[in-house]
């Protein structure tokens, strides 16, 4: 099949939000082990493990055992095809997070079921929010002691402000746990505990027989129990609403055990049938707002995340591009608006396992660009070059700090480094108008340790981080240019320029912003920056 449209459609590009150590890492192996893409238990940790050891520059993340990298597997199940961007899990990467998230449809929100809702699956929920993608529940580690269903589920409604609609109902938990019952179709999907070292997806019984003749061999108590959830899950929580789940209202919940390879195959399925195939985009096409269908012909899509260096030995960046549109096709040639061209003679393709060469990939799809230089997040390309894609902002840095290299003679160097980092989104760096050392800010502190870190890797330099005086930075705009120049020559020293020679003010605390902001009521000032192109 050809057609972009068609592809689309089924094609489901989405992400995995969860707190450290709900389960994220096991799941993934289980949804990839689901779609054939990986065959070995395992697997998913082993590369990550490889990987480290080969990633040496990235010392923090062994060190801190966190992901940093993100990556995308893609895979295929029951016809479909499935895109699953993994987000970086600390929350300093926030920023990241949400970049990756500009690229997902949807995303999957793995809670422990013995702990529900923790701190940082709040804080992801708050990321995926402000994007309004529609979330699936996955209540994880039920074969584990739980939480009494019916308060997860209120739990999840009074936090995260969203009603839910159980689709599977649990047959107890932890050593009692039998199973879960189909709330659409009454059909009962027994737990089978697989065996210590045993592969596969725990399914084949249910296959080989009616799945109603379960029932009969659930211990009495653990019936009973289910069957008054049941009711009570039936007569009191809300039913499934395609529309009410699309518009992020509702989210469906599903129950299972990643480690045990249970209940995945019911979440996989509901993700089929459910979660948004790749949408229209909004984008400016030769300056006419224009929603942007999968199936238009003219390749387009938008940078979302680079990385640098993935392979220590060569000075390599990838950049990750989300496919909005169209057929591509390897040795397609890609413009930006600004008329840069980018021939992409050996995209990647992230399958689970290995990087490959693709030869075509379609809407929802991420293919890798090589490239020296040249990408940023943010960019649009396209075939056409005419597309530019809206809403991938930059965030505002909460730190901001002056930075020097020990090494005078390498000013030029530090220069350069930074730019490269700063075209990955590692740091946000600003140049002051009126020249002085260069402010770097950040969303937390570890991107300081990463960038540190990478300066003395990548680069060679050794730097210094010293406190800024300033605390704030705001990017500037007016409708009418003179405004916007009068300001910017009356806050002179204040005034420094980012990466793409955009103007920011840089406030000496929070108060100062609105002091200046009462004062200078025709300037816009916004704490992100909503990329151009
Ligand atoms: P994360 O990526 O969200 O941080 O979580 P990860 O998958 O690494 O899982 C964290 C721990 O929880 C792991 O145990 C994992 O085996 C366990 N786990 C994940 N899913 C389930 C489940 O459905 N049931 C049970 N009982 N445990 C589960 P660990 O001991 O920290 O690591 P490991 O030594 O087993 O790899």
């Amino acid at each position: 099949m050809t057609n972009p449209a068609a592809e689309a459609a089924r094609r489901r590009t989405f992400a995995i939000i969860s707190h450290p150590d709900a389960g994220k890492t096991t799941l993934t192996e289980t949804l990839l082990l689901a779609g054939g893409a990986i065959h070995l238990a395992g697997a998913v940790a082993a590369r990550g493990a490889a990987r480290r050891t080969r990633s040496d520059w990235m010392k923090i993340e062994r060190e801190r055992g966190i992901s940093v990298s993100s990556s995308v597997m893609m895979f295929e199940h029951d016809g479909m095809v499935f895109n699953l961007l993994d987000t970086p899990g600390h929350e300093d990467f926030s920023e990241d997070t949400y970049r990756t998230l500009t690229a997902a449809d949807s995303a999957i929100m793995v809670l422990d079921a013995a702990k529900g809702i923790e701190p940082q699956t709040l804080k992801l929920f708050e990321v995926c929010r402000l994007r309004d993608i529609p979330i699936t529940t996955f209540i994880n580690k039920m074969d584990r002691e739980a939480q009494d269903p019916f308060a997860l589920l209120d739990e999840i409604h009074s936090k995260l402000a969203m009603d839910t609609a159980p689709m599977y109902w649990p047959a107890a938990s932890g050593q009692r746990f039998a199973g879960m019952l189909d709330l659409n179709t009454d059909e009962f999907v027994p737990f089978r505990r697989l065996e210590h070292g045993e592969e596969g997806l725990g399914i084949d019984e249910r296959q080989k027989r009616g799945a109603n003749s379960f029932m009969a061999e659930v211990r009495d108590d653990v019936r009973a129990e289910l069957e008054e959830g049941v009711e009570l899950a039936r007569e009191g929580l809300p039913k499934f609403d395609l529309e009410s789940y699309r518009e992020g209202h509702l989210t469906p919940v599903y129950f299972g055990s990643a480690l045990r390879r249970f209940g995945v195959l019911e979440l996989l399925k509901g993700l089929g049938a459910h979660a948004p195939a790749p949408q229209a985009q909004k984008a400016m096409v030769k300056s006419a707002e224009t929603d942007v269908e999968p199936g238009r012909t003219d390749v387009s899509g938008f940078v979302f995340k680079i990385q640098a260096n993935m392979d220590p030995k060569h000075r390599d960046r990838v950049g990750f591009f989300r496919i909005c549109s169209g057929r591509f096709q390897r040795g397609m040639t890609l413009k930006s608006a600004a008329g840069k061209g980018f021939n992409v003679h050996n995209p990647l393709m992230f399958m689970a396992q290995e990087r490959e060469i693709a030869d075509e990939a379609f809407p929802g799809d991420v293919i890798g660009i090589p490239s020296h230089g040249g990408l940023r997040v943010g960019d649009s390309l396209s075939q056409s070059g005419d597309v530019v894609f809206r809403g991938i902002p930059n965030f505002a840095p909460e730190i901001l700090k002056r930075v020097r290299v020990r090494d005078p003679l390498k000013q030029k160097h530090l220069r350069k480094a930074l730019d490269a980092l700063g075209e990955e989104g590692v740091t946000q760096v600003f140049k002051p108008v009126q020249g002085g050392d260069l402010v770097v800010g950040a969303v937390g502190q570890l991107q300081f340790e990463v960038l540190d870190e990478r300066m003395k890797a990548e680069y060679g330099l050794e730097v210094i981080f010293e406190t800024s005086p300033y605390q704030a930075a705001r990017w500037v705009s007016a409708d009418a240019r003179a405004d916007l120049e009068a300001f910017v020559n009356k806050s002179g020293s204040q005034m420094a320029e980012d990466v793409d020679g955009a103007p920011v003010f840089l406030g000496k605390s929070d108060w100062e912003i609105g002091y200046v902001q009462e004062r200078n009521p025709k300037v816009r000032f916004s704490s992100s920056k909503e990329r151009a192109a």
